[in-house]
């Protein structure tokens, strides 16, 4: 062999080890990789043979070579050992990625907005539109043209939330949805056929059942030749929806409402004991929404509609309790608390 035939073999063996020595799989297949690099039958012990037979001038360029060529191998070989003894220690801390970790906790909607946006879409259902109003009203719109006139108890600062703006007494926080009713009549022409949803305000002190701040919705429509029979289907399709059966059955009593003439209290048969009495209706069976009625020819006078054209019906109710009938509360604080631990469950 002559010392170019001997550098070609080594650089070809180095070729063949710079490939295989780092897919070695484990330790028994790296001693068996370096006893075919620089063992008994390897390219090392052929070229240490062969040094031998070359001239003296050779010799030590030969020897150079060879010992190159050992410590190339040997540093790969260290590298592969050194990778693989790290993989063997990381065995026993694997952390596995792939299974489970943390979800990202997602926020949801407040039972309220959940109910009134359910509400929302029966309502659009039957044709209905959304209709809004000022959570801060005038005399006027909250009382006066409701036909609730000045002496009514309704006004008195018991019960309404005054806001110092203006006059005395003329500027509020509205006390139910209905002044929807007159904002929305003064702004469109029949018919109309809109709910109006949103919050409303009472001096009330906070106990189980009774929250200065609470929800409402409206309904009102208004049209030709439309009578009670319209009120009354009406509002049985909506309670069989809301609470998604078809059995539910209401019942409407004798009430009185300044703005409606006939007025009702409206109430649905109890959803869970099917009218036999449990503690949700309080043993009586029936669950009282709201109130509802036939519109006032005195109401459609006050926005300049003539009653003997045009009919309507309304009734109004809180979301609160529907919520609390719904899901079993029945503390209406807890709506208000924002405690996200209770919110969370709905
Ligand atoms: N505004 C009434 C309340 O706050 C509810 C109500 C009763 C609304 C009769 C109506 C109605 O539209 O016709 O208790």
């Amino acid at each position: 062999m002559t010392l170019d035939e001997m550098r070609a073999a080594l650089d070809d063996a180095l070729r063949g080890a710079r490939a295989a020595i780092p897919g070695a799989g484990d330790v028994g297949a790296l001693d068996e990789l370096q006893r075919s690099l620089v063992g008994k039958r390897s390219a090392a012990a052929a070229a240490k043979e062969a040094i031998k037979g070359l001239a003296a001038d050779e010799r030590p360029a030969a020897g150079q070579a060879l010992g190159a060529y050992n410590a190339a191998v040997a540093e790969l070989i260290d590298a592969r050992r050194g990778d693989l003894a790290s993989l063997a220690a990381l065995e026993g801390h694997v952390v596995d990625l792939t299974l489970g970790g943390h979800g990202r906790v997602r926020g949801h909607l407040h039972l309220i907005t959940q109910v009134q946006r359910e509400l929302e879409d029966i309502f659009t259902g039957l044709g209905y539109r959304v209709a809004e109003g000022p959570e801060v009203e005038d005399d006027w719109h909250n009382f006066e043209a409701l036909n609730i006139p000045p002496a009514h108890p309704a006004r008195s600062m018991q019960d309404t939330l005054y806001v110092a703006l203006g006059a005395d007494e003329q500027v509020m926080l509205r006390t139910h949805t209905s002044p929807v009713q007159i904002r929305t009549m003064e702004s469109q022409v029949p018919p109309i056929y809109v709910v109006a949803p949103g919050r409303t305000y009472r001096n009330e002190t906070l106990d189980a059942r009774h929250s200065p701040v609470f929800h409402q919705m409206e309904c009102l429509a208004v049209d030709r030749g439309l009578t009670m029979a319209d009120l009354f289907g009406t509002i049985e399709a909506f309670a069989k929806r809301l609470f998604d059966d078809d059995s539910v059955r209401t019942r409407f009593r004798s009430d009185f409402f300044p703005y409606t003439e006939p007025s009702a209290e409206l109430a649905v048969s109890c959803v869970f004991c099917r009218g036999e009495g449990c503690r949700v209706c309080s043993q009586t069976g029936w669950i009282e929404l709201g109130g509802c009625g036939m519109v006032d020819p005195s109401v459609f006078t006050a926005v300049g509609l003539d009653p003997e054209e045009w009919q309507g019906f309304a009734f109004g109710f809180g979301l609160e309790r529907i919520a609390m009938i719904r899901c079993g509360i029945d503390e209406i604080r807890t709506f208000f608390d924002n405690d996200v631990r209770f919110l969370a469950q709905y």
